[in-house]
């Protein structure tokens, strides 16, 4: 038998339930893996909460590192024994082993643990197509100024490492001096606590009035409208998450208003659409974690069946880095 953490209904972390169940072979085009080490994310809170609805009952969890232990037809790129990784749908690494369809579980080289694996991968490929794919009309230069908000989370430590390797400034805001120093220490040119600093007028100052190229935005609601006002003319908005609620409708002349600016609103989940380009994000992901231009944000390791209190802790803002969960 195996087990994994489910939800019946939405709910808070109470609605996560374990479940024991049986699991056959792996069946066309699909993989078994064992998992060694589970990552926490944002978007599982989502998921639990309904903000994104799942068929129910549903498993939750979207990432992992571990052992392959069999192969379905048509599968070339793994073997069993093969050390692995994934950052993708469907739902389920809440498990200590499952089926995942292939295509988006790449071989993890010898170099990265299982730990730092299931902290980066996807977090990791988030920053590489957030920074690498997701960009303003005149692109990224190095020197450039970009601001980052939740820096000291899962997904910001690793763009702090991996903007300085880049060779952009990268301008962090965090929820506390503790977290805005972490920021720094990993690479941020400069810091903002935004519970207490007004960020836009910081922002301006720093860059001398002129604004940033791009704002890369995951907290949401409380943020979105002042990350434009940070945006010089022609800027990107690159929204990617909603940690303190939605973004409202808006009414697209704000973005005239404000200077022509691009509003995006992007998802790894589009860029993991194939193989190909899913092994190609995550080929740069291994290099820099490889050389070590990037070192995977491993926070608190806890147990899988603390899964509960790991989204309380979480939610209620008190994680820096990322959140493993060993089965
Ligand atoms: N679209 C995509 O492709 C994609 C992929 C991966 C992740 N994401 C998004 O990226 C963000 C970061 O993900 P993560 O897993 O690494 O989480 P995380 O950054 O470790 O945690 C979220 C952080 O958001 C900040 N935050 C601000 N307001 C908040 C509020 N009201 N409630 C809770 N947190 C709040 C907190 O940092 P401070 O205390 O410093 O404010 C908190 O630590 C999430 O929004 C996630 O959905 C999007």
């Amino acid at each position: 038998m195996s087990y994994a953490y489910q939800i019946t209904a939405p709910g808070g972390p109470e609605a996560l339930q374990r479940v024991e169940r049986g699991l056959g072979a792996p069946g066309p085009g699909e993989v078994r893996i064992r998992h060694r080490a589970i990552g926490l994310n944002f978007i599982d809170v989502y998921h639990r909460t309904g903000l994104y609805p799942l068929p129910l009952p549903h498993a939750l969890g979207m990432e992992a590192a571990g052992l392959v232990e069999a192969v379905g037809e048509g599968v070339t790129h793994l073997q069993p024994g093969d050390r692995a990784a994934y950052a993708s749908n469907p739902p389920g690494a809440y498990a200590d082993v499952r089926l995942m369809p292939a295509q988006n579980v790449c071989r993890l080289p010898e170099a990265i643990t299982f730990e730092e694996a299931a902290a980066s991968m996807l977090k990791g490929l988030t920053v590489q197509y957030l920074l690498r794919k997701t960009l303003p009309v005149q692109g990224l230069q190095a020197g450039d100024f970009l601001l980052w908000h939740a820096a000291a989370g899962g997904v910001g430590l690793i763009a702090c490492q991996w903007a300085k390797h880049l060779g952009l400034k990268l301008i962090a805001t965090a929820g506390s001096d503790e977290k805005c120093q972490l920021a720094l220490d990993h690479g941020a040119a400069h810091a903002i606590n935004y519970r207490r600093e007004d960020f836009v007028a910081r922002v301006k100052v720093i860059t001398e009035g002129r604004g940033v190229k791009v704002v890369y935005d995951s907290v949401g609601q409380d943020t979105f409208e002042r990350s434009l006002d940070c945006l010089r003319p022609f800027g990107l908005m690159a929204c990617f998450g909603n940690a303190s609620g939605p973004v409202a409708p808006i009414a697209p002349g704000m973005l005239a208003a404000k200077g022509s600016l691009y509003l995006t609103r992007a998802t790894l989940f589009t860029h993991l659409s194939s193989r190909e380009s899913t092994q190609a994000m995550a080929d740069e992901l291994f290099e820099v974690l490889a050389n070590g231009a990037v070192r995977a944000p491993v926070g608190r390791v806890r147990p899988l069946n603390e899964v509960a209190d790991a989204h309380r802790e979480l939610e209620a803002r008190a994680t820096t880095g990322s959140t493993v969960l060993i089965p």
